[in-house]
């Protein structure tokens, strides 16, 4: 007998499979065509484009061979990609991965690492992590530099340009220091809980200034370190610039023990060393820290060096993962995501100068159509009320919630058979609550509620909620809080339902507007 050919069946079994996982990638959100990625490196902007470069293994869908990723755009939400910018390059038996960095431009080529005649020279300083077969041998800061704006990189001769003999000293970020015309390096000693900045004025030779730390959180490694000179809200002209603080943001924090996040401190710093203002909010309770962003999935973010002066504000841009669970992920052809780029700014509140966060304006491009379905407004006593289906999950959902006397109030998104992704406000707090958000069983550590203090301001909860397939990012009270989580919901999983619980609560302005595809 014939046997039948089951290779029509394999393909087409093999094609749902990648059609299913491939579901899971965001519309609007950066992800690599393929393979793995972590940490957004060398965020800069130069000659109309803004670059992104990032953690990547080339070669496969984990974590492994980090070279540099790379990707423009003149918009920060349409990404053009390019090649591998920085590979990870062998040298006799030693072996040395692009760990994470930062980017600068030297205008004119005026320090001359690039050959004469370059216009403005592009300057990666990174980590190089050297390795021997199975050991480690050194973490140290190198340099690379690129004449074609960016495509390629040659490495510096005289490599490493700041080496202190560890194996956890990294992720160099690099900025121009304005008042002293010079460049500050801010890095990490990864297990001291330490940051350490350095000086140059040629982006060759650096020399030590001073440390941070350790402080805050030091339950996990400190990673990440970025300095940033933020304006404080209402208080600050561009020109003048002297309503601003320094924030040092730091990977390492979250309020939750075993899950990688990131915490900030507000001081000042003089060129020299970096102090805590006395601004600097109180922490919420004693183990808690600064949190950047309450969710579980928002890490390694840095600042855009040289934004143009449409620009005012500095710019983030996050990994949108936790390395407790990042190599589980089920998604296929590639692993990781980046935030939405956000504009961040100080406020003066009862707690001191607290970090706002908000999606750039730009975000609004994305919606689809002119005002999607709503404003609607609606009151609701111990019930839940269907209010849409958006079957697709790449939407921006706005409501603000009076929470009048109901116990409970909130959303549920991404709702199907068994399956819902619930944000809801109870006691002074909001939380995300991702337990039943679908596909939640490929680790141990996922399942979760995040949890952050909100107030009502008028008595109101402002929220702008942005879902896109397997990323959730939630703005709170104008960005006073932020919750970021990854969910996996199932095909059919596109509910959105308001609901109150023990009482009345009241929704105004709920609108839901389809996003646009980005990647397209
Ligand atoms: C942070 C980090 C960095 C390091 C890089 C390696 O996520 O661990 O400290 O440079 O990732 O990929």
């Amino acid at each position: 007998m014939k046997r039948p050919c089951l290779l029509p069946f394999a393909v087409l079994y093999l094609a749902a499979l990648t059609a299913s996982s491939q579901d899971y990638r965001p519309r609007y959100h950066f992800t690599p065509p393929q393979n793995w990625i972590n940490d957004p490196n060398g965020l800069v902007y130069h000659d109309g484009q803004y670059h992104l470069f990032y953690q990547h293994n080339p070669f496969a869908n984990q974590w492994g061979h980090m070279s540099w990723g790379h990707a423009v755009s003149t918009d920060l939400l349409r990404w053009e990609h390019l090649p591998v910018a920085i590979p990870e390059f062998t040298e006799g038996d030693k072996t040395t991965a692009i760990f994470s960095g930062s980017a600068v431009i030297d205008a004119g080529n005026r320090r001359g690492l690039c050959p004469p005649g370059t216009k403005n020279c592009f300057v990666a300083v990174y980590t190089g992590n050297v390795t021997q077969g199975d050991r480690h041998l050194a973490q140290y800061q190198n340099l690379a530099f690129s004449a074609d704006g960016g495509r390629t990189f040659t490495q510096y001769a005289k490599n490493p340009i700041v080496d202190i003999g560890s194996k956890e000293f990294r992720d160099p970020n690099v900025f121009w220091y304005e008042p002293e015309q010079k460049w500050v390096m801010a890095t990490v000693k990864a297990i001291e809980h330490r940051a350490a900045f350095y000086e140059s004025a040629d982006l060759k030779t650096w020399r030590f200034l001073s440390h941070f730390g350790p402080t805050g959180d030091t339950t996990k490694v400190w990673e990440c370190p970025a300095l940033v000179r933020v304006p404080i809200q209402n208080e600050s002209g561009r020109s003048s610039g002297n309503q601003s603080r320094w924030v040092l943001f730091i990977s390492a924090g979250h309020p939750q023990p075993g899950y990688v996040g990131m915490q900030y401190f507000v001081g000042d710093f003089d060129g020299t060393t970096f102090r805590l203002a006395p601004e600097n909010p109180k922490p919420i309770a004693p183990a808690v820290t600064n949190v950047v962003d309450w969710g579980k999935d928002y890490y390694a973010a840095i600042q855009f060096n040289h934004l143009p002066a449409s620009q005012p504000n500095p710019i983030m841009v996050g990994w949108t993962n936790n390395w407790a669970y990042a190599g589980s992920l089920p998604t296929t052809p590639f692993k990781g995501a980046m935030s939405l780029p956000r504009q961040i700014s100080l406020k003066r509140t009862a707690e001191g100068l607290v970090l706002v966060q908000q999606p750039i304006a730009g975000v609004e491009s994305l919606r689809e159509g002119s005002g999607g379905n709503g404003p609607f407004r609606i009151t609701l006593s111990n019930k839940s009320q269907s209010f849409e289906n958006q079957p697709d999950n790449t939407y921006e959902l706005t409501l603000d919630i009076v929470p009048g006397t109901a116990k409970e109030a909130g959303v549920r998104i991404a709702k199907g058979k068994n399956q819902e992704t619930v944000l809801r406000y109870a006691d002074g707090k909001l939380q995300l609550d991702r337990r039943r958000s679908g596909n939640v069983g490929f680790h141990k550590t996922f399942p979760s509620v995040e949890e952050a203090p909100v107030t009502p301001q008028n008595g109101v909860i402002r929220l702008r909620i942005f879902v896109d397939k397997s990323i959730v990012e939630v703005f709170a009270n104008d960005g006073e809080r932020v919750i970021t989580n990854q969910i996996f919901p199932g095909e059919a999983a596109g509910g959105i339902e308001l609901f109150a619980e023990g009482g009345t609560a009241e929704f105004r302005n709920v609108t839901v507007w389809p996003m646009k595809n980005a990647m397209k």
